[in-house]
């Protein structure tokens, strides 16, 4: 199995966050004597930029012979017209879809010393900890017909949610068996009130939940569940959500742990799995040295844990983060007004500090 690494840092604060994970990346296989040949690439603005395309071909069959994807972030203002294909968010969801990633995992952690960093009272994100589990390659981000047209009637711009039975029991598989390894309670997320492809969603659900006698199932209608996040978000333990709703709800949990900037993900299914920090191109603080490492770095432990199936190595990381959480290092995103902040190299370097005290 090839043990070659494909960065790809994209737009925005996104090849600054990429180079810390990096650093985190090669520090712990120099460590753990691994030999990851690490390659990157353009894409998405800057691969449009480069080759007039946000996902050049070559770029994608790097992907498909690496045994993992590291990436930052895509997004550019400056090519919001483009056409469809021609946007750069182009680059992520084809290579989502290309590399058969039809489960994101998001794991929503709210650590300790951060329960004052957000908008939240301490006493409701507490202890928080869920597992989004997101449908990744489906729904209305891939559903046919779609399009943006002019008819009699005016212009009008149409998508269609679309799933199969299929695609909702391997998706179901997943946050059952990822439950199995946490709290055994499952929260399936639908709009079956109003939607088809929802009750379909709950029926094939809970066909699938038959299988796993252990694991309790639930479900909850997605304007109620983005209620409870804020009011009880410690009532979950696995959300298993569509594309669209895990993508909304995702952002939402992300602040009860203070910051979007703190959370890593996992996208799995196919043999590449592809890592990559929830929050986006944040154009505000692009280039200026100040974006929070973390979620990324975090990203880089996830990686070690699914595709090099090093336990050791993530939980390393993972510590070397508390550590610097502890110590009160912060970034200007999950900071209080009385804290000193650093910047991306700071934290870096924080993270860097603790692991050589590890072991
Ligand atoms: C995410 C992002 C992407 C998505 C965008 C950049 C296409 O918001 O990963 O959550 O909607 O999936
Ligand atoms: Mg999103």
């Amino acid at each position: 199995m090839s043990s070659r690494v494909v960065a790809l840092p994209g737009d925005g604060i996104g090849p600054e966050v990429v180079e810390a994970g990096l650093e985190v990346l090669r520090e712990s296989a120099k460590k753990y004597a691994l030999d990851i040949e690490i390659e990157q690439y353009a894409i998405g603005g800057r691969g449009i930029e480069e080759y007039g395309d946000p996902l050049p071909p070559a770029v994608l069959e790097a992907c498909r012979k690496s045994r993992a994807v590291l990436l930052g972030s895509v997004g550019d203002a400056r090519y919001d017209s483009n056409p469809h294909h021609l946007r750069p968010e182009r680059a992520l969801l084809q290579l989502r879809k290309e590399l058969g990633l039809f489960a994101n995992l998001r794991p929503i952690k709210c650590h300790e010393a951060l329960t004052f960093a957000s908008p939240l009272k301490p006493e409701i994100v507490k202890g928080v900890d869920i597992l989004i589990v997101r449908e990744l390659i489906g729904g209305i981000y891939f559903g046919e017909p779609r399009g943006l047209e002019t008819r009699s009637q005016g212009r009008v711009g149409f998508n269609s949610e679309v799933y199969y039975d299929f695609e909702i029991q391997r998706i179901a598989r997943v946050a059952f068996e990822a439950s199995r390894s946490r709290g055994r309670r499952v929260t399936s997320v639908d709009k079956s009130n109003v939607l088809e492809s929802s009750q379909l969603w709950r029926s094939v659900v809970s066909e699938a939940a038959n299988e796993y006698a252990d694991v309790s199932l639930s479900h909850i209608l997605v304007d109620n569940c983005a209620m409870q996040l804020i009011a009880r978000p410690r009532q979950f333990d696995v959300l298993l959500c569509t594309n669209m709703f895990g993508d909304i709800l995702s952002d939402e949990a992300a602040m009860l742990t203070g910051s979007i900037g703190m959370l890593p993900s996992a996208s799995v299914g196919g043999e590449t799995a592809l890592y990559e920090p929830v929050h986006g191109t944040a154009p505000d603080i692009a280039g200026k040295g100040k974006a929070n490492p973390l979620a990324t770095i975090a990203s880089v432990a996830l990686l070690f844990r699914h595709s090099f199936q090093r336990e050791d190595i993530a939980r390393r990381i993972e510590t070397a983060v508390e550590m610097t959480l502890n110590q009160g290092v912060r970034t200007a995103d999950i900071a209080l007004p009385s804290d000193q902040v650093v910047g991306t190299r700071g934290m870096l370097d924080s993270v860097l500090e603790n692991l050589s005290l590890i072991r």
